[in-house]
């Protein structure tokens, strides 16, 4: 049996213990703030570069709150390195309406008529993963966008409200019909 060969060292790129610069161009915006290389890109962005509308549930990629773009790919912040992200595009809930005229976009506009949200610490992540797969994806159908929320936890909703302001969205009839007051749901 040939002796087994240790691995060169590998050599540290990122000091672990030094703040390291990290700049990147949020919602439009270049910006630069310093980050040990262990800090997630979630706490970067609330506690660094202060865009707290990025929420933070599970920690740990299951939740979807903390759901951003990244080169216009939805990322989890949470499993995300805040040095990763440096010199790239990184994109929030703050940057929506930023982006149109400093008015909501029609996907939140049709989250509030649908009432998508009712706490609404989803609801940015929600929004961001919905952002970039109606991109990619339309007109999605209902099996379709059940399948890509089920990666977004919400305690309140029961998902009908979003599925329905993104099938109204959308240009699609379909969706979980609303509810009364009496069935539980909203007016
Ligand atoms: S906080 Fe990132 S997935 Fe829950
Ligand atoms: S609106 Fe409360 S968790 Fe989704």
């Amino acid at each position: 049996m040939p002796p087994l060969t240790s691995r060169p060292p590998t050599t540290p790129v990122l000091a672990a213990e030094t703040r390291h610069a990290v700049s990147v161009v949020l919602n439009g915006t270049p910006r630069t703030g310093h980050a040990h290389p262990r800090l997630l890109l979630s706490d970067f962005l609330r506690h660094e570069l202060g865009a707290h509308g990025t929420r933070v549930g599970c920690e740990h990629g299951v939740c979807g709150a903390c759901t951003v773009r990244l080169d216009g790919v939805a990322v989890r912040a949470c499993l995300t390195l805040a040095v990763q992200a440096d010199g790239r595009r990184i994109d929030t809930v703050e940057g929506l309406a930023a982006a149109n005229q400093g008015r909501m976009t029609a996907l939140q506009e049709a989250f509030r008529r649908h009432h998508a949200l009712q706490c609404g610490f989803c609801t940015a992540g929600i929004l961001m993963s919905l952002t970039d797969y109606l991109g990619r994806n339309p007109k999605p159908t209902e099996e379709e966008l059940r399948d890509m929320l089920s990666g977004h936890l919400c305690r309140c909703t029961g998902y009908a409200g979003i599925v329905r302001a993104v099938m109204d969205v959308t240009g699609q009839a379909g969706g979980v019909p609303a509810r009364g007051p009496a069935e539980g749901g909203h007016v």
